[in-house]
């Protein structure tokens, strides 16, 4: 993970947000190669999902909405997190990430260990048991320990667990509910009447203008309403760098269906279609798998929710969530606007209320995942027997910043110049392109790998003294070289950047 971080730091991917000031935590920017991997990213998804399906509109909806809005979806009343304070060093922790346990010698309690939920929390648990045990020179067996949330601790409990800022018991507070809107007043009065709300999700946008595109877009069910834009969340704790920040952006899609249609097999269709486009640009399919929520830990008006994970270098956590989400939210609508959302069905000249499909992802989840899956260093032996370590991405060429770098052998050659210039102007007017005439070509090659470039193509004496107009194209990933003429390095490009 520091790896990652650092190399999208260095070389203008990520930055931290308003960083000359320290930083502002759950916030950040993205530089110029950053915004081109985000902007192939989210370009992919549309046209995936919106321009190359006949059954998928999209809409761009205002980020604050009616407050109204938000009442009715359910977000003013229940969208929380549960929150603890330290009240000695005045952190604040998600009681669901916070995790304890029992220290337990021979069947004895002798007090708790906590610790903040990471990719093995239970052996974090039992080490600090361990520490506690030592300290205290408990004689005896220490029992394994059995992590526990916080939200699950009794009042009993509670004053004896150690807050994790302090190491100390005594300073952490029950669970309460803490809402994770940001809020904002609209207008030139500041009172509760202009209170208003950045949205936490683009969702909500496709289910208010439900009715406005089905009266102008000819839309006929199923169809899907899709959007992509930033959300705002007050998270208590962002971490792991974009994966869980304040301000994110997400790529959601609400797929209508008839009320009488077969939602489970429309639901696995799409975990399926999701799945599928994730490989489509790049992710391996052994950092996937899916995650069925349980039924009961569900929202009443749920169907079902799978997520699909990704194996980040923190832990396995969630990537994707696609819900079955019943007609809940229209309904809901219909209510509080005294407006209906219904459709009239043709066959049995009634009207009802569609049902939904939701598939909701976050654009830099995304992006970390393919950062993290492409970031490799591998040892390279060059022409001379020199070994080296390289650092490369291995970003699919789809959603790579820069497609194609065009490099003159020598700068100084302007035969050579000229006509990398030439063909550089070329498929600039098509694709993200770099050109790059200083330094050894070797060197200018490893530039291109560190950044994901898939191809290099260096304009050398054979183009201008061999016959054909030919190129040296090097691929990436396995360093090799050939001969291409533009119209065969055209049809690559063609081929793999769609
Ligand atoms: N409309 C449903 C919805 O918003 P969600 O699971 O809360 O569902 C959907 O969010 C996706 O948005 C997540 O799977 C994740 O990819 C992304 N996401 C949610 N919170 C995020 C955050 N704080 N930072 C970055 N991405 C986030």
């Amino acid at each position: 993970m520091e790896a990652i971080v650092s190399l999208a730091k260095r070389r203008g991917f990520v930055f931290q947000s308003s960083e000359i000031y320290g930083g502002y935590n759950g916030f950040f920017d993205f530089g110029p190669l950053g915004i081109e991997l985000k902007k192939n990213i989210r370009d992919c998804w549309w046209d995936d999902m919106v321009r190359r399906r006949d059954d998928v509109v999209g809409i761009e909806t205002s980020i604050i909405m009616h407050p109204k809005v938000w009442e009715a979806s359910g977000h003013v009343g229940g969208f929380t997190d549960p929150l603890v304070d330290c009240k000695v060093s005045k952190q604040r922790f998600r009681a669901d990430q916070l995790f304890f346990a029992a220290v337990v010698v021979d069947d004895t309690t002798h007090g708790y260990v906590s610790a903040l939920e990471s990719e093995d929390t239970t052996a974090d648990l039992q080490a600090a048991a361990e520490k506690v045990k030592r300290k205290q020179a408990l004689q005896g067996t220490l029992a394994p320990v059995i992590a526990q949330e916080f939200t699950e601790a009794t009042p009993e409990q509670i004053p004896l667990i150690p807050s994790p800022a302090t190491g100390e018991p005594g300073s952490l507070t029950p669970p309460r509910d803490f809402n994770m809107m940001f809020d904002t007043n609209v207008g030139a009065l500041r009172d509760g009447s202009s209170k208003s709300y950045l949205r936490p999700e683009t969702a909500q946008g496709m289910f208010v203008d439900f009715k406005n595109v089905v009266d102008t877009g000819r839309v006929k069910l199923p169809f899907g309403i899709a959007q992509i834009g930033k959300s705002f969340r007050n998270e208590i704790t962002p971490r792991n760098f974009i994966f869980r920040s304040r301000e994110f952006e997400q790529m959601e899609m609400e797929y209508f269906i008839h009320e009488d249609a077969d939602w489970e097999t429309a639901h696995k269709d799409w975990i399926q279609w999701c799945w599928d486009w994730l490989v489509s640009i790049g992710l391996p399919e052994s950092h996937l798998s899916l995650f069925d929520h349980e039924k009961a830990k569900l929202a009443f008006y749920s169907r079902g929710t799978t997520d699909i994970m990704f194996k980040y270098p923190f832990g396995v956590q969630e990537l994707w969530g696609i819900a079955a989400r019943g007609n809940y939210d229209l309904t809901q609508h219909a209510n509080a606007s005294g407006k209906p959302q219904e459709i009239f069905d043709e066959e049995t000249k009634k009207k009802f209320v569609p049902h939904v499909i939701e598939p909701a992802v976050g654009v830099d989840r995304i992006f970390l995942a393919v950062l993290a899956a492409a970031y490799a260093e591998e040892e390279v032996t060059d022409d001379k027997g020199k070994t080296d370590i390289r650092t490369v991405l291995r970003l699919s060429p789809r959603i790579a910043p820069v497609k194609v770098a065009v490099l003159p052998l020598l700068k100084k050659k302007e035969e050579l110049t000229t006509r990398a210039k030439a063909l550089y102007k070329k498929l600039q007017r098509r694709y993200a392109c770099f050109y790059d005439e200083t330094g050894a070509i070797g060197r200018r090659y490893r530039r291109q790998d560190e950044i994901g470039t898939p191809w290099c193509v260096t304009i050398d004496f054979e183009t201008i003294e061999g016959e054909g107009d030919t190129f040296t194209l090097r691929e990436r990933d396995s360093m090799a070289q050939r001969r291409v003429t533009e119209q065969e390095l055209l049809a690559l490009l063609d081929e793999q950047v769609y």
